[in-house]
């Protein structure tokens, strides 16, 4: 017996298949659709559309263009509704948000139905969320990226949306500039609507996925309000319905080696430290777990070759204009499994020959010349983070990546909020600044505080960086010598939480180690010491989170989502 397909798929329960589809058929000719309509393949398109989420508005538009590109191939789109998250519209953080979007998507995705789906996300939590999803219900998925928006300007000097609002925040909090114009740069710094334009989690994310193969080559880096964009979803939309047809399921395309290839890419664009948790929780959702020393090998051997913001100097426009995504493939190709397979039925590798030739741009640099030399970023160990921490290197004071020096503790960050201004704080440059409390469960929601600001005093005395550590996360739009995803984190009873104002800490990013340089005698007693905390009596998706929320290594995912984890990536490399 065949698989039911397109009005005849998952069926609502009545004990009666044949009146399940005739009810279903007596609702949705509601609607006007006819019943030869009805025989066609059903391509479900993710609508993430919200009025809250500016990197999101052109996703009317897309619907558009994808729904006429199903229908020129005979297939009828149905957009459906899922949690849509804004970065800055999601409170206490979009991380806490990101896996009640996946089990959205997921459940959305098995419940009603379709044939293959059209993947409708572009902010930083909404594309690893829906890839979560869509990997767990495996019904042929393609994903579409709403696409960067373009660069502003301020004065003659270029913007954009992120690296420039914490570049011109900083300056205007060291008095630098005035309220008038902070002002005027606010208005600049996202000009138009589509995704934040530099190498932050969204634009990462955007390249993983092309180059993990569930994206049309050329997805990631057109811009939001391009023709180009709406071009690419028709094209998305026809792709849908051959997936539907051929029963290209995801669990073909993520694999150890395809995961590898993203972690390349995300490597290679100096990309954000957010990725690295989304895509081990996209991986775990296809039973595969990446190994964090695997990464840091990779990470050894892999240049940063994009000059984009926040390590360099472009924006995502520069880039889509130098070639796209696939200009850095070429460079990466003697690094890359080039034989995974891709949503387009063909392989990486035979979808790079096939892109159009190659041109001068000094957006990517070539493999021999590379802007940074080894890895991007680096994964740290020690006494202070036993399950591992991460560092990118890359946007780092690269004459603080060995540095010893005084902790200045941060208890919650009500507490950092309350005291890091305070002209009485007893910092100097050679200080480290330590917030804890802000991780998974801690914060709860892991926010983006890992780029804790230089204390007002310091900043107006001309300090630009100082080594800051957290067990939270950062912005892939931030800069600065920041240790992030410091596991186990302090609320789960990590060594984070023994660390004391004045306790000496050694960064040692060459050695791959973070120490807290307190003997361990002392630390027994300091954890013997520690105050017994009361448990939360947290109620629905509150409760739910911080049951089932994992820690960073493990990509934060909810742990009953996870399958048992079979494979791992990174993958031997070549
Ligand atoms: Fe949506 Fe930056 S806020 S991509």
């Amino acid at each position: 017996m065949t698989n039911p397909v397109g009005m005849r798929r998952t069926l609502t329960h009545y004990g009666d298949a044949d009146f399940s589809v005739f009810l279903r058929k007596a609702f949705i000719k509601a609607m006007g659709y006819t019943d030869d309509a009805l025989e066609r393949p059903i391509i479900g398109i993710v609508d993430t559309r919200s009025g809250y989420n500016a990197c999101h508005q052109n996703v009317p538009d897309l619907i558009e263009a994808v729904s006429r590109g199903v229908m020129l191939k005979g297939g009828i789109p149905v957009p459906f509704p899922v949690v849509s998250i804004h970065e800055s519209f999601a409170h206490p953080t979009s991380m806490y948000l990101r896996n009640l979007m996946a089990v959205d998507a997921e459940e959305m995705i098995r419940a009603q139905p379709m044939d293959a789906v059209v993947l409708l996300g572009g902010c930083d939590k909404t594309v690893p969320a829906l890839l979560m999803g869509a990997i767990s219900a495996n019904v042929p998925a393609i994903m579409l990226v709403t696409g960067p928006m373009l660069a502003g300007s301020w004065r003659g000097e270029r913007l954009g949306a992120c690296t420039d609002c914490r570049r011109f925040w900083s300056r205007y909090r060291a008095g630098e500039i005035n309220d008038t114009e902070i002002q005027e740069v606010n208005r600049e710094l996202a000009p138009t609507i589509g995704t934040c334009s530099v190498m932050g989690t969204a634009s990462t994310m955007a390249l993983a996925t092309e180059a993990l193969g569930m994206m049309l080559p050329g997805g990631a880096c057109v811009p939001a309000v391009y023709g180009e964009r709406r071009r690419l979803a028709e094209q998305t939309g026809a792709r849908a319905v051959e997936l539907a047809a051929e029963g290209l399921t995801p669990d073909r395309i993520i694999t150890p080696a395809s995961i590898t290839n993203a972690l390349r890419v995300v490597l290679a664009a100096g990309g954000s430290t957010n990725a690295l948790i989304h895509l081990t929780a996209v991986a775990g959702r296809a039973g595969i777990k990446i190994d964090l020393d695997g990464f840091d090998r990779l990470g050894a051997e892999t240049p940063v070759l994009v000059d984009l913001k926040p390590t360099g100097q472009h924006y995502m426009e520069d880039l889509y204009k130098a070639g796209g995504l696939v200009t850095l493939l070429r460079e990466l190709k003697p690094l890359l499994t080039l034989d995974c397979l891709t949503v387009t039925g063909r392989t990486l590798g035979a979808e790079i020959d096939a892109a159009n030739a190659s041109f001068d741009q000094d957006v990517v640099k070539p493999l021999t010349d590379p802007i940074y030399a080894s890895g991007a970023m680096a994964v740290l160990r020690g006494n202070l983070a036993p399950a591992g921490a991460v560092i990118k290197k890359a946007a780092a004071d690269q004459r603080l990546l060995q540095h010893t020096g005084p902790a200045m503790v941060f208890d919650s960050l009500s507490d950092l909020a309350a005291r890091i201004d305070d002209p009485d704080l007893d910092v100097t440059a050679d200080s480290i600044l330590v917030l804890r409390n802000a991780g998974p469960k801690g914060a709860p929601g892991m926010p983006e505080a890992g780029y804790l600001p230089i204390p007002k005093k310091l900043a107006r005395a001309g300090v630009k960086d100082m080594v800051r550590l957290s067990d939270a996360r950062m912005s892939g739009t931030a800069f600065g010598t920041i240790v992030l995803h410091i596991t186990p984190e302090s609320a789960a009873g990590g060594p984070l939480s023994l660390v004391r104002t004045g306790d000496m800490i050694r960064l040692d990013t060459e050695g791959r180690r973070l120490d807290l340089l307190v003997d361990d005698k002392e630390l027994a007693a300091r954890r013997r010491a520690l105050p017994v905390e009361a448990v939360e009596k947290a109620r629905g998706y509150r409760r739910l989170y911080l049951k089932e929320v994992l820690q960073a290594d493990e990509g934060c995912d909810f742990s009953s989502f996870v399958p048992d984890l079979t494979a791992s990536a990174p993958i031997a490399g070549k």
